[in-house]
């Protein structure tokens, strides 16, 4: 059957490193390829009580429709972490979302025509850049550097392209892992006050810092109420609970709330109960720290494995948290081209050209080291170190 589907479809390309990457599902293929937490992790055992309490409170409403905005008193929560973090904010300034990437969906619903300039980190997370896409966006890629987007490039590009709105993820980003300096954090928040663009913080990593200082957000510098935060409990708690959140002002809140009742109504009521009930009652700060410890590990063993093997003429990032790093190789290495030797090598990565949206970043590539063991990770290592000498020499 010949669909005729709307023109923003075309936007929607299924990708070629999808479909080589569909093998890395072989069991003997060690990945680094997903974006995936450590699933020994997740507090199985914690929220198969908290939900088994929800319930066996009889009370009905725990399976009823519930309000778009999302659970008062985890709203509540959300808020009170929010202001222990600089930003001021109460329940009315929170909105509970499918996961983050609902959140940019309906974000990009709320400002994105076709045509509308998007300002973008140059690398920026993949699912954003898909998502708005899909509602036709252009994109304005700002070059970074190892202190996260340069300001001067960024001042050069609101005023050149008038864009609707900015896309920054300030704290080890995906894909890099790399940090936005404090000094760029107030210098971006004083922008925005000026030029009157929105700016979307991205922080689903935030509270997964293996070393050095924690940071502010941008929105704690926000005085002119032009920031957008978003966050998640996929990566602190279990993505497949599916439960993130925006804070904005209350005016922003109100028209997203108008957006996501034509999406689904509102996020699951039972689940908002069961992490909330699970929050109140866990030693959340401890289960967090324990996610850090095990990640900080795995970093480590990844960055001193490639220390140790990697070939001369290959660079790569040391983010203090996270889930990644990124490796740049010469020039002339396509790692699109070398992703189908490293699987037949039984290991996988992501090339790093589709998080540009400028076909730039050929040489690049993003491995993940939250997702495997450290034993894992040394043999990975060591399998792209082989591949790697073998097509530099
Ligand atoms: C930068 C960034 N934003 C958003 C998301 C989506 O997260 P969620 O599971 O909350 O939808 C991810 C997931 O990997 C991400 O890396």
């Amino acid at each position: 059957m010949n669909y005729n589907f709307a023109e923003r479809v075309s936007q929607m390309e299924s990708s070629v490193i999808r479909e080589i990457l569909k093998v890395t599902e072989r069991p003997e293929v060690i990945s680094f390829a997903g974006g995936l937490p450590a699933p020994e992790l997740f507090p199985i055992k914690e929220i198969k009580e908290a939900f088994c309490e929800v319930l066996e409170g009889d009370d009905p409403s725990a399976l009823q429709y519930s309000t778009t905005e999302g659970y008062l008193p985890l709203r509540g929560y959300i808020a009170a972490r929010m202001r222990e973090k600089g930003v001021e904010a109460g329940p009315d300034n929170i909105l509970i979302t499918n996961g983050s990437q609902q959140a940019l969906d309906l974000l990009a619903k709320l400002f994105v025509d076709p045509g509308d300039v998007v300002l973008v980190e140059k690398p920026s997370y993949l699912g954003a850049i898909q998502t708005f896409r899909s509602y036709q966006a252009g994109f304005c890629p700002v070059p970074t550097d190892d202190q996260g987007i340069d300001i001067d490039a960024l001042e050069l590009a609101i005023k050149k392209q008038n864009p609707k709105m900015i896309y920054l993820t300030p704290t080890f980003k995906n894909p890099t892992g790399v940090t936005m300096s404090l000094e760029r954090r107030r210098a971006a928040a004083d922008l925005l006050g000026k030029y009157g663009v929105p700016l979307i913080e991205d922080d689903p990593y935030g509270d997964l810092r293996y070393s050095g200082e924690p940071l502010p957000p941008v929105k704690s510098f926000d005085d002119a109420g032009r920031v957008i935060y978003l966050s998640t409990f996929s990566k602190t708690i279990a993505p497949g609970l599916r439960l993130g959140w925006i804070v904005a002002g209350r005016e922003l809140i109100r028209k997203l709330v108008l957006a996501k009742q034509g999406t689904d109504l509102h996020t699951g009521t039972l689940v908002q109960r069961a992490v909330y009930r699970y929050l109140e009652k866990t030693d959340v700060s401890g289960h967090v720290l324990a996610i850090r410890r095990e990640y900080g590990r795995r970093r480590d063993i990844m960055l001193e494995e490639m220390r140790q093997n990697f070939p001369e003429g290959i660079s790569w990032t040391r983010p203090d948290g996270g889930m990644f790093l990124w490796v740049t190789m010469p020039e002339h290495i396509d790692t699109i081209q070398l992703l189908e030797r490293a699987v037949e090598e039984n290991v996988a990565y992501v090339p790093g050209a589709p998080f540009y949206t400028d076909r730039e970043g050929l040489n690049t590539m993003r491995l993940n080291f939250s997702n495997s063991t450290p034993h894992q990770i040394k043999s990975g290592i060591r399998r792209l170190a082989r591949l790697f000498a073998s097509c530099l020499h």
